[in-house]
């Protein structure tokens, strides 16, 4: 290619796969730790090449119009579902993201977050904090066992899968549900594949691990918590819309359910407020993928796939490969 390929990032990220990227393109960096305002990102996407976005980012038909020529756009996260991904293959543009390199960083945090809620560390942490540890109790914050208990999986794919291992350590009995059945998750982990009430009648800790879908907005709902048992514990670190927050809070306050363990919010990073009030909610700030090494192979992986991209090769982590298989994704 003559001309260098102009690619906007919309974020600070690890420095290495940045640099990578600007041997190849020119950059227009979002140098900042906040994400791009949307006039910001509307001004600065225009007549680009690629564009390296966030999760945070929403592009719509509005932001990948801007581009009359756009190869390709690069998401960092495996999860895309802020991305029109039906127009970017309706105008042959592939999308690239980082799927892999952070299951295993996602899965500890599930497991953090079921680990948190059974034996409420946050409210632990917060009573030491206030002064308020004055002896050892026999009755001193009496939580779950983990141990032994049941575990459903919502999402068997490489990360749900990956809470399963965990779980299989820790001597749980195992559920899933997912699309498909997955004989290698029963084969090898002893997992039992059940429809989605079930799972939510039998499970002491449900974990979300599904993608963010039309089908899967809203999939905890007030029918699917009231099925839930009532010390059930669930964990949230697939996207806060697959779960009515609103419904969550009522079942957590009419102890339909026993607690919740949250990476992720339905409008985040708002939380619906009511949910702040409650002892029994372990909340972070999305950071299922937030350690060095995950955040810094997902730079690689998805600069590399754009870098491909752009070059005229097939990465492996393309969203929509039928725009290549049309020819069109050539640059
Ligand atoms: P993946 O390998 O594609 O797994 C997703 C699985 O969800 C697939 O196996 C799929 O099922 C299943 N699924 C799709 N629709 C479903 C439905 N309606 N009901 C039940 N299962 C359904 O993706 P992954 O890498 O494991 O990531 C999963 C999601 O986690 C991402 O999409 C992202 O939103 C989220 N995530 C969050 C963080 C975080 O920081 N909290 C980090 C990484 C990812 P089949 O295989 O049966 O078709
Ligand atoms: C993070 O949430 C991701 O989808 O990678
Ligand atoms: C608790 O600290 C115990 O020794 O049982």
């Amino acid at each position: 290619m003559e001309r260098r390929p102009e690619i906007l990032v919309t974020r600070s990220l690890p420095e290495e796969p940045v640099e990578e990227l600007a041997r190849h393109a020119d950059i227009d960096i979002w140098d900042n730790n906040e994400p791009i305002p949307r006039d910001e990102l509307l001004e600065r996407a225009r007549d680009k090449d690629g564009l390296l976005v966030l999760l945070s980012d929403r592009i719509d038909r509005e932001v990948i119009d801007l581009s009359p020529d756009l190869k390709v756009i690069g998401n960092y996260a495996v999860g895309f579902d802020n991305i029109d991904i039906s127009y970017a293959t309706e105008k042959g543009i592939p999308v690239i993201n980082t799927p892999g390199v952070l299951t295993d960083a996602t899965a500890d945090l599930a497991f953090a977050l079921i680990l948190a809620s059974a034996r409420r560390i946050a409210e632990g942490d917060r009573l030491v904090r206030s002064g308020r540890f004055t002896s050892w109790g026999p009755k001193l914050l009496l939580g779950k066992d983990v141990d032994g208990s049941t575990l459903g999986v919502v999402g068997a794919g490489k990360i749900g899968r990956a809470v399963l291992e965990r779980g299989r350590g820790f001597r749980m009995k195992l559920l899933y549900n997912s699309r498909k059945r997955k004989k290698d998750i029963e084969d090898e982990l002893g997992a039992e594949y059940t429809d989605l009430e079930t799972l939510l009648a039998r499970s002491d800790y449900v974990s979300l691990n599904c993608p963010l879908t039309g089908e899967t907005h809203h999939l905890i709902g007030p029918d699917e918590l009231s099925i839930m048992k009532d010390d059930a514990i669930l964990i949230n670190t697939a996207r806060g819309p697959v779960v009515d927050e609103k419904a969550l809070y009522e079942a957590l306050i009419r102890g339909e359910i026993g607690g919740a363990g949250m990476d992720v919010f339905e409008n985040e990073p708002e939380v619906y407020p009511p949910l702040m009030e409650l002892e029994n909610v372990t909340m972070v700030p999305h950071i299922g993928s937030a350690t060095h090494t995950a955040r810094r192979k997902m730079g690689f992986l998805v600069v590399n796939g754009m870098l491909d991209i752009l070059k005229g090769r097939k990465p492996g982590n393309i969203v929509n490969p039928e725009v290549l298989d049309r020819g069109k994704g050539d640059a």
